[in-house]
């Protein structure tokens, strides 16, 4: 991996290498995915990990942002012009009422929710909008189940870049759609799923020339390792025993893989943690091809309440398999009123997230369970986006019969009223 010389593209399918400079999304030679390799970043890992933390109290320049704090592993070419916020320093949670809901000893929530756009995109984004800008791009877009285009929004307002945005029709989180608008997006609401969208993004980028920040590019990814980079830091870079991550199209399953890959390989860390990636139940292609040795990818039509994660054909399996592999990690996947009962826990506990992101912490408890993972494991969920994103599942859960609900309750404007509420058990 460190053999390079100087930053380049290759191939995960077939090794063959392009230049960083090269405007294609996928391999000209085979079509397979793309990923970058660096040059191995001079000095050690002693000589990195007392770097980082050295930038770890800047509060001004792109060095605060907690992505850009590591951008000798993330993007070292970029030199001083990037785009953006900042993004990162999310913090890592520990509340004992998930952490006993889980049936853990040791849980931590690594809280993506907590960057710019309220989701982990903003951390790709901001690679991807930074290299599209150095490669003047004239527009950017995305297909997204709401994440990802809100981020692409965003950072293409930043930018001064049009973006165009294709989201499958109806099957959107509220929050998700008013930031789109909000951030000036054009937004395609398309009469199909999210792998429709895909599709048709793909086209529109080799056709109409508009540049593709789908986790498909490279450079996204790039960004997303610092997910792993950040919350080891913050464990001293010493290792969890496991990683959980909610799992749709597999970006960040593949991000993961390659960030631990990584910070073996330049001494950062001296163990690798397993990465646990969980699907939903309705939603679970790529733990079908888990559970069946990886010996072909599945496709499947996605239903799912967590609708950031209801993808049927995930772009980035390849490199997703790999990660599995390299970690000896596993793959599971959990029903929907599994991910609401996490996410009501979690919501309970003062900290929330959007369904999609719940799955970590019900995949957390059924691994357990399960006796995948041991109860006296250390592990970190990653909570991919912040409560707000999707209103309107809160709202519908807690006007239903979970024992969780906790419904608004309406009474005359008495004192006395107040009272009762009050002392009800
Ligand atoms: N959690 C949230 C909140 C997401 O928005 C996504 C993906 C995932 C998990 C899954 O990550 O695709 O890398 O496996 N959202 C994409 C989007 C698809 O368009 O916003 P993945």
């Amino acid at each position: 991996m460190s053999d390079a010389a100087v930053t380049v593209q290759r191939c995960g399918r077939c090794g063959h290498e392009i230049a960083e400079s090269a405007a294609t999304q996928r391999c000209p030679d085979c079509g397979g995915l793309l990923e970058l390799r660096h040059p191995a970043p001079p000095g050690g890992g002693p000589a990195l990990r007392a770097l980082f933390d050295a930038r770890g109290g800047l509060r001004r320049g792109s060095l605060s942002s907690g992505v850009w704090r590591y951008r000798e592993l993330v993007l070292p070419t970029a030199g001083e012009d990037v785009l953006t916020f900042p993004e990162g320093n999310t913090p890592l949670l520990a509340r004992p009422s998930v952490t006993a809901w889980a049936g853990a000893s040791s849980l931590l929530l690594k809280h993506e929710g907590h960057n710019p756009t309220g989701s982990f995109k903003d951390r790709g984004m901001t690679v991807g909008a930074t290299h599209a800008r150095r490669l003047g791009a004239t527009a950017v877009a995305c297909a997204s189940t709401g994440n990802t285009g809100a981020s692409l929004a965003a950072y293409a307002a930043l930018a001064g870049l049009p973006a165009l945005v294709l989201v499958p029709r109806g099957k959107i989180a509220l929050g998700k759609l008013t930031q789109l608008l909000a951030y000036g997006a054009r937004t395609l609401a398309i009469n199909g799923d999210f792998d429709t969208c895909l599709e048709l993004a793909l086209e529109a980028s080799e056709r109409l020339g508009v540049y593709l920040l789908n986790s498909i590019n490279p450079f996204r990814l790039e960004g997303q390792k610092t997910i792993i980079f950040e919350l080891l830091q913050q464990l001293g870079w010493d290792p969890p025993d496991w990683i959980l991550v909610p799992a749709g199209n597999l970006g960040n399953t593949a991000a993961f893989g390659k960030a631990l890959r990584e910070a073996r390989e330049w001494g950062l860390i001296g163990r690798v943690p397993r990465i646990a990636a969980v699907q939903a139940e309705g939603a679970a292609p790529f733990a079908w091809s888990f559970a069946e040795g990886f010996v072909r990818p599945h496709r499947v039509e996605a239903h799912t309440v967590a609708t950031a994660i209801s993808i049927g054909n995930p772009a980035s399996y390849d490199r997703a398999v790999a990660a599995i592999r390299e970690t000896n990690g596993y793959v599971t996947a959990v029903s929907d009123d599994d991910i609401l009962e996490a996410k009501a826990v979690i919501d309970a506990s003062g900290v929330g997230c959007e369904p999609a992101s719940a799955a970590s912490v019900a995949g957390a408890r059924a691994l357990i369970a399960q006796g995948v993972i041991g109860p006296q494991e250390r592990l970190v969920a990653v909570l991919t986006g912040h409560i707000l994103k999707d209103p309107e599942a809160v709202t519908r859960y807690h006007q239903g019969s979970s024992p969780h609900a906790n419904p608004p309750i309406e009474i005359e404007p008495r004192l006395a009223e107040v009272e009762k509420v009050l002392t009800r058990r």
